[in-house]
């Protein structure tokens, strides 16, 4: 375990690794702890098989002889068969966790280095799709996991503004372009333009031979007409994506299209050539790959002397390497693209690049849309702002259902029907497809973002209806919380659940555990009355509520889940 976040849990497990090693004669850090099958016997297990065959004995007797022998404070071993298990001190645990838990870097690592994170990267003159929502929601919780772990994170979307298919809507712009449309709706006109353009061009032999000449003036870098409506689409795309963005609250470090890595493109080549890895097939300029076990070659300039996709995420890999000397870099893009990322890492490679190691293609899988009239409207693809508007709708209605008297109903309709579609997709393993479905998604009650979304603003309700400030953890009597370990258990693995969720690069992890911290919570508060009780008591309750609202609202804040106080 390289880093432990402030601690939790995490305290126990290092005491507990601590001894274990040196009863073993073992270094700590190889040594990892797991968690009982049943949670009745204790926080901790460790498995002895292992190390049993190492000491020449059989896996209950190290355990039983182990039991006997460690001594960590406030931690009580016992065996079980092949495993020791470790249970915590109810009244230790809980003071641990509830100090922990009030201090300011609860839950923050001390990793090192720069961690790139490229997500989002939309396609400009086409509306974002839902496919778009997994990599732009996917993307924006990595990158805060990686600052909570420690690193400084580049956040970088890499517009989709540059090819053959932009002369291709250049010269369909030139024939059918509406200044009008373009200023109303201008995503739907060139959208248009670029449907029309293909269904046209099969008859109209002038159209490809234009389209070229305009990719060609576009290629050429010079400011002329093409270039200049060009930008203007570029604009337009970005004022609409700009929008959700800031209603899915991801953030950027750059907003870099393909287009930046432009003048780059020639020096890549020349630089490939110097290495020796190209290749001349049909009069275009490949590297093969057969000998690092990819079938298909990468393609790096066309017979006609174009460069490709590929082209331009070689060079965006090596302009990003020699400008940030990342730790990691990460590219949060859907499966379909795994070839891609496999041949064109490949290739730097074997162009020699040490660094091409520190490069992960995050991927993931489709969004799957349950059929019915819900999923399409007028029967085609729906797009990202449909979706997140359909969920605020639902949203509303389900809040004017139930709470009618709600101030500000709109915004928090916003926050929650938002929320609702973030956590959906964050709370499934990410490669894994994700079947949307509106009555699920929405639901306050069972693994939904408004159910812990309303876990957070009881907590709130609780503390605003006590009436006065939510009492310190140094002016509480702490063993008045000793009977509610099961809540503190789940405080105290929040810690745990950031590291994995980072080091997995699962989103999932931290999700399915704000479900457990939210589970404990509401049992917390069914079972036990926290207003009325007597002074001390009331105290001591409403610090762990405080508690609870602080871990649930941080969690969600990560995964970019909204945290309305009321809903
Ligand atoms: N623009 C592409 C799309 O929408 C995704 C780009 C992914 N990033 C990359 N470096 N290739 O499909």
């Amino acid at each position: 375990m390289p880093d432990t976040l402030h601690l939790g849990l995490d305290h126990f497990d290092v005491q507990i690794r601590s001894a274990l090693a040196q009863a073993l004669g073992l270094e700590k850090d190889s040594l990892k702890l797991e968690r009982p099958r049943d949670e009745k016997m204790g926080e901790f297990a460790f498995p002895c098989f292992r190390f049993a065959k190492e000491k020449k004995t059989n896996p209950a007797e190290l355990a039983k002889k182990l039991a006997g022998e460690l001594s960590v404070e406030f931690v009580a071993p016992s065996a079980a068969g092949p495993f020791l298990n470790f249970r915590v001190e109810p009244a230790a645990l809980v003071k641990r966790v509830a100090s922990d838990v009030s201090k300011p870097n609860y839950g923050c690592g001390n990793l090192e280095g720069k961690v790139v994170v490229e997500y989002s990267s939309p396609n400009i003159a086409k509306p974002m799709h839902v496919g778009h929502l997994r990599t732009t929601v996917i993307g924006a919780a990595l990158s805060r996991l990686a600052n909570r772990a420690g690193h400084e994170v580049v956040r970088i979307n890499h517009l989709g503004d540059w090819g053959s298919q932009f002369g291709k809507l250049v010269a369909a712009w030139n024939r059918w372009g509406s200044e009008e449309k373009l200023s109303v709706e201008p995503i739907d006109h060139l959208l248009e333009l670029y449907v029309r353009y293909h269904k046209e061009e099969e008859n109209d032999e002038s159209l490809p031979a234009a389209a070229k000449v305009a990719f060609q003036e576009l290629e050429s870098g010079e400011n002329n007409k093409t270039r200049v409506i060009w930008k203007r689409f570029t604009e337009y795309s970005l004022r609409e994506f700009n929008h959700i963005f800031d209603r899915l609250g991801s953030t950027f470090d750059f907003v870099r299209g393909e287009s930046w890595y432009e003048d780059q493109l020639d020096p890549l080549i020349d630089w490939l050539e110097s290495t020796g890895v190209l290749e001349e097939s049909d009069g275009a300029t490949i590297v093969d790959l057969k000998d690092h076990g990819i079938k298909t070659p990468c393609l790096v300039k066309t017979a006609h002397g174009t460069t490709l996709y590929a082209t331009r995420d070689l060079a965006a890999a090596k302009s990003r390497w020699e400008e940030f000397q990342f730790e990691r870099a990460l590219y949060v893009v859907g499966a379909e693209q795994n070839l891609h990322f496999q041949q064109f890492t490949t290739v730097l490679k074997k162009a020699g690049c040490e660094w091409a190691s520190r490069i992960e293609h995050i991927s993931f899988g489709l969004i799957r849309l349950q059929e019915g009239k819900l999923s399409t409207r007028e029967g085609r693809i729906l797009s990202l702002t449909e979706v997140l508007d359909r969920a605020v709708e639902l949203a509303a209605e389900i809040i004017e259902e139930k709470n009618p008297e709600l101030d500000h109903k709109e915004a928090v309709s916003e926050q929650v029907g938002v929320g609702a579609i973030i956590f959906h997709d964050l709370k499934h393993q990410r490669n894994k497809d994700v079947v949307f479905n509106w009555g699920e998604v929405l639901s306050f009650e069972g693994d939904t973002g408004p159910y812990l979304q309303y876990s957070h603003a009881r907590c709130c309700a609780i503390l605003r209806k006590a009436d006065r400030p939510a009492p310190s953890i140094d002016s509480i009597d702490l063993g008045l919380l000793s009977d509610s370990p099961e809540l503190f258990v789940a405080l105290g693995r929040y810690p745990q659940a950031l590291r994995e969720a980072w080091e997995k690069r699962e989103p999932m992890i931290l999700a399915q555990h704000l479900l457990k911290i939210a589970s404990a919570g509401n049992a917390f508060y069914h079972e036990k009355r926290v207003l009325g009780e007597s002074e001390e008591l009331e105290s001591a309750r409403l610090c762990a509520i405080d508690l609870l609202r602080k871990t649930l609202g941080d969690g969600l804040g990560i995964l970019g889940v909204p945290t309305p106080e009321e809903m």
